[in-house]
Order: C-alpha cells, then sequence, then structure tokens
C-alpha cells in the first residue's frame, strides 16, 4: 500500500500524544475558566443543514462561497460540515425559545473549511468558543472580551493583543460604504486592478487589504465610525470605557473587518506576535442572526486551537511539559505470579496510580526494557519467591536502587 494511504486528507491532521497533552491541558483550562464565568457546555451535530449557514453567515461570503464542504445524503437533502460554531450554536438556543432567551454556553470540536491549505490554515481545524445570548448590551460585550482575555492569560498567552472595531448597526451600512467611496474615488486609479474591483463589490474589503497602495490610501481615509450614527459611536466607547475599568486596554482599530455578515456593532480579533501571516488566534462579536421566526442576538468568540498551540509553541512551550506523570510497571516472574499481579495492578489503579505490566510471560530483560520504554519512575518485580513471602520488590528506575516492602508499605510508597 503505497505510505500517502495511510495519511489524512489533506489539510486534515491526526493529534496523538505527545501532542495530545497540550490540546488536553488547553480544554481544560477553557473548560475551568468558563465554569467560573457560568458558561455550560454545548455539543451541536458535527453535520447541519446546509442553508444554516448560507442564511447565518451570508450567502456571498468567501465560507459560504468557496469553503465549504457540502454533501447531498440519501434522501438529496443537502447538509454541510460546520465551518464555524455560532450558526449551529445559535439554530440551538433559537429552537429552546424563552429557556435559552440568555442563554451563557460554550463548545469546543473540528470545524471544517475547504481552503487551501499553508501554514496556519487547515481544513479541518478545532475551535473553541462561547457564545452570551441577550440583547445587545456594551458591557455583555466587554465581558465576553475580559473572559476571552482571562483564558488566554491562563494558557500563558496574557501578550496576545485584541483589535476592536465596530461593523455598527445595519442603519450605517449605506452611510459607511458610500462614505468610504467618497473618500477614495479621486485616488481610484492609483489602485491595482483587483482593487478596483473590490471598491465596486465590496468596498469594506479594502479595508484589511495587505496591498501597499490600498493601505496608503485607506490610511488617508476617514475612519469608518466616522460614517455611523451617534448611537453606534456611543455603544463603541461605552465598551471601550468598560474594558478601561476593569484595566484592559484595547486599542480600537477602524481598518478590521470581519469575514462573515451576522455581526453588528462590536467585532474584534485576537492577534499574536508569534504567528506569521495567519496571524488571527481568535475572531469574535456581538450578532443578530435570524432563525426562523426568531431573530437571535448575542456576542461571542471562537479561538482556532491550532493556532493557540503555534503561538504556545512559539514562546518555547512544548507538549510534553504537559505529559501525565510516568507509569509504575508490573514485572512478573513465573506463571503463578503473573496473575497475583493482574489483581495488583487493577488494585493499584484504582487507588490512582497510571500502571502497566507485562501480560505474557517473557524473559525478565524484555519487561524491564519495556518498562523503560514507558518512561516508568518505579517497577514492582514480584515473582513465585516473593509471592511465597508476600514481599514486593520495588525498584527506583532514577536512581537503580530496590528494596523488598510488604504490601502496606508498597501502597504507601505508591499512592
Ligand atoms: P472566524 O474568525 O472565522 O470566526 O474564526 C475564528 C478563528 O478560527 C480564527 O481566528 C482562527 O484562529 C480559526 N480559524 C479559522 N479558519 C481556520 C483555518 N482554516 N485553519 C485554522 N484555524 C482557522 C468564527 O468562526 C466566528 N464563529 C467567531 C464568533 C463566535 N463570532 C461570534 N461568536
Amino acid at each position: 500500500m503505497a505510505s500517502s494511504q495511510f495519511q489524512p486528507i489533506q489539510g486534515m491532521s491526526d493529534i496523538a500524544a505527545p501532542d495530545s497533552f497540550l490540546w488536553q491541558m488547553i480544554e481544560e483550562r477553557a473548560r475551568d475558566i468558563f465554569t467560573r464565568y457560568c458558561f455550560s457546555e454545548v455539543r451541536t451535530p458535527i453535520l447541519e443543514k446546509t442553508e444554516l449557514f448560507i442564511h447565518s453567515l451570508g450567502d456571498t461570503t468567501d465560507v459560504v462561497t468557496k469553503e465549504m464542504y457540502t454533501l447531498e445524503d440519501r434522501g438529496g437533502r443537502k447538509l454541510t460540515l460546520r465551518p464555524e460554531g455560532t450558526a449551529s450554536a445559535i439554530r440551538y438556543v433559537a429552537a429552546g425559545g424563552d429557556k435559552t432567551a440568555s442563554a451563557r454556553i460554550y463548545y469546543m470540536g473540528p470545524m471544517f473549511r475547504c481552503e487551501r491549505p499553508q501554514a496556519g490554515r487547515k481544513r479541518q481545524f478545532h475551535q473553541i468558543g462561547v457564545e452570551a445570548i441577550g440583547a445587545p448590551n456594551p458591557l455583555a460585550d466587554a465581558e465576553v472580551i475580559a473572559l476571552q482575555l482571562h483564558l488566554l492569560a491562563a494558557w500563558g498567552l496574557a501578550d496576545a493583543k485584541i483589535r476592536l472595531n465596530t461593523i455598527g448597526l445595519p442603519e450605517d451600512r449605506a452611510a459607511v460604504l458610500n462614505g468610504l467611496r467618497e473618500a477614495i474615488r479621486p485616488r481610484l486609479h492609483e489602485l491595482p486592478e483587483e482593487a478596483q474591483q473590490r471598491f465596486e463589490t465590496n468596498v469594506l474589503r479594502l479595508l484589511d487589504s495587505k496591498d501597499e497602495a490600498v493601505q496608503k490610501i485607506i490610511g488617508a481615509a476617514p475612519p469608518v465610525t466616522e460614517f455611523m450614527c451617534a448611537e453606534t459611536r456611543a455603544y463603541l466607547d461605552t465598551v471601550v470605557e468598560t474594558l478601561r475599568n476593569l484595566d484592559i486596554d484595547v486599542e480600537v482599530d477602524t481598518s478590521l473587518v470581519r469575514g462573515l455578515d451576522y455581526y453588528v456593532h462590536t467585532v474584534w480579533e485576537v492577534v499574536h506576535g508569534g504567528l506569521g501571516a495567519q496571524n488571527a488566534l481568535a475572531g469574535g462579536g456581538r450578532y443578530c442572526i435570524q432563525i426562523g421566526k426568531n431573530a437571535v442576538n448575542g456576542v461571542g468568540f471562537a479561538m482556532g486551537v491550532e493556532r493557540v498551540i503555534a503561538a504556545l509553541e512559539a514562546g518555547g512551550i512544548s507538549a510534553v511539559q504537559f505529559a501525565p506523570p510516568p507509569p509504575v510497571f508490573i514485572v512478573s516472574l513465573g506463571e503463578a505470579a503473573l496473575k497475583e499481579n493482574l489483581l495488583l495492578l487493577q488494585m493499584l489503579r484504582k487507588h490512582g496510580v497510571a500502571c502497566e505490566m507485562e501480560l505474557s510471560a517473557r524473559k525478565v530483560q524484555a519487561q524491564m526494557r519495556r518498562a523503560n520504554k514507558t518512561g516508568a519512575r518505579q517497577v514492582i518485580i514480584r515473582g513465585d519467591s516473593e509471592l511465597e513471602k508476600g514481599i514486593f520488590v520495588l525498584k527506583n528506575m532514577g536512581d537503580g536502587t530496590q528494596s523488598e516492602v510488604d504490601l502496606p508499605e508498597l501502597m504507601k510508597l505508591l499512592t
């Protein structure tokens, strides 16, 4: 069989030890922080009706037009592997009516986007996200940002930065598009052709262009907030002020745009210097999503776990640091001891000790080699003669010393 047949699909990865130790740390600390903020977990299906994403993310967004994994099931229904977590979470909330009107939920799991694989961009990636349901309130936005920074610090990423902006209200949109176009129009001829097309189709996308010529012209245009109504600007000011009161300094970056259509008011990204071009660790914002007859309002964010890991690794953190403590290994000499040791193995595990043993009657040297391989800190050696005397030989693999102990002593030393 060609070796490629053993590989996962391009842009998707197996996650195994030792890497999985780091994943577990990330998930455990996230659960701990979310619980302190009174968020509870929701696990929604990975497969949803395609229309859910078209309606909520927007039918002209890159995610919907180019990146979704969509399939037809046997009944001819169009289904999509979730490209993000918000739409499913909101579908769940909308189904619950009043019960979920002020839900505070979190989720973690795989998401799928058929993007061109490159550093920082995967086709199956993982998000850890939260959604706080409720009517627009700048204090709620600030609370969710504070939660996010708390979590980043718990992971060891206190140096991550927030870029904050406002998308404004739907009523602001025409004024923003108009204002931007008028500001750019006199210098339109200086823009590259592709940017000139964007000027017509989606002028907002010019704001986060990496092209220098575009950046120069955008830099000279008034900030988008200048075209927005007083209510929008006051909302943004209150978010920033509330964060300052919480000792959180954020910079408003009016060039920030988000790639999903459901946002209103506050939007933000978390960036980290340890990442390359794809430097967004997380994206978030306030949204209003229409599901059937219900409009659900909320605020939330999603962190990209692979990017969180890249940022941690850039800072010198490695997965082995989070490996569980080394196990105890049991070596048996003879059939009778093998049988008895099986009981000891289970007893130790029931007392919380991680341990392993060789289940076939192999030579002692082979068993010791395996003990070494497992990284065992202590080895219990018991053969028929120890069995008769009711003792155990306990070998410390660190310094090579060994002693004879009885059962109560063994338990005292190991538990
Ligand atoms: P998003 O900005 O599309 O927002 O994704 C959030 C994060 O997921 C990104 O900042 C990035 O870390 C990670 N991510 C996205 N695409 C990829 C990829 N192809 N490979 C690796 N990581 C990726 C959302 O998904 C919104 N649902 C966030 C949100 C929740 N807004 C409100 N509530």
